[in-house]
């Protein structure tokens, strides 16, 4: 199992969790990362190990010395899944410069930043994985989302740049856009907002946490070996590339 070290973004939210307990369950060792991450408690980490650290995904060296702290502890991570993001509900007129930086800081830098500093580990390793976090409104846009999907079509773009750069490496690069999936934080978004998006979906309901970490598994497992660059959106048919 040595060469099974995942670390994981955002891991306290709603998707992230359920993509740490995913992990465990798999037999990894897993770095956890969030803000809050003290109350990451209650996970089993069955015959994996958990290792949990407060981090800000965009302070550059919080970021950097996390990931040697995760090398030092556990060993260098072959894996990183880059969850850690939010979105705000307000038009272009309402988007301040702070919600602005706020939204590109933490969905898009913070991904960069967490790819650059992850990268020397996974080169020593001989190869790795990482799946960062888009949305389907980095794919088709959508109206008062502004900052969010300027931000999280970013992420699609710079999947692709390292994906093609890493390739050599033996670093395979992918980008999840999910439809709206049912977290904690979702459910409180406004019942109007709510209904707008699963009138699009022709499946007939929004996304769940399930469906998002199973993608995940599927990217890690030995058949998403050939996957790279590729943006997987779980949509319920919402968007048809
Ligand atoms: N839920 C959805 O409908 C949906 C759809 C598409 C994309 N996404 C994306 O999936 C990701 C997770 O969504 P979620 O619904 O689970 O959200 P969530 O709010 O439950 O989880 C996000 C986590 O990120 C953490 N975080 C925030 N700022 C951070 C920072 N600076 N450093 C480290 N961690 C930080 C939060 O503390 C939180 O635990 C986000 O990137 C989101 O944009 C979600």
């Amino acid at each position: 199992m040595a060469d099974r070290i995942a670390a994981v973004t955002g891991a306290n939210g709603g998707i992230g969790r359920e993509t740490v307990h995913a992990l465990l369950a798999d037999g990894r060792q897993v770095a956890a990362f969030d803000l809050e991450i003290d109350s990451l408690d209650g996970l089993d980490a069955g015959s994996g190990q958990l290792l949990k650290r407060s981090v800000d995904v965009t302070d550059a060296t919080a970021v950097e010395e996390a990931f040697a702290e995760v090398a030092k502890e556990i060993g260098a991570p072959d894996v990183l899944v880059n969850i850690a993001g939010t979105n705000r509900i307000l038009g272009l007129l309402d988007t301040t410069e702070e919600i602005w930086d706020y939204l590109l800081d933490l969905n898009l830098k913070g991904t960069f930043l967490c790819c650059r500093a992850v990268v020397p580990h996974m080169r020593s390793r001989g190869g790795g994985r990482i799946i960062n976090m888009s949305s389907i409104f980095g794919i088709r846009g959508e109206a008062r989302q502004v900052a969010y999907s300027a931000s999280k079509a970013g992420v699609v773009g710079l999947t692709r740049a390292l994906a093609t750069e890493l390739a050599p490496d033996s670093i395979t690069v992918n980008a999840l856009a999910p439809v709206m999936t049912l977290t904690p934080r979702v459910a409180a978004l406004p019942a109007e907002f709510q209904q707008l998006q699963l009138s699009r979906i022709p499946l007939g309901r929004y996304g769940s946490v399930a469906d998002i970490v199973g993608t995940i598994v599927f990217l890690l497992s030995d058949v998403g070996a050939f996957y790279t660059g590729q943006t997987f959106s779980a949509n319920g048919g919402d968007t048809m590339p």
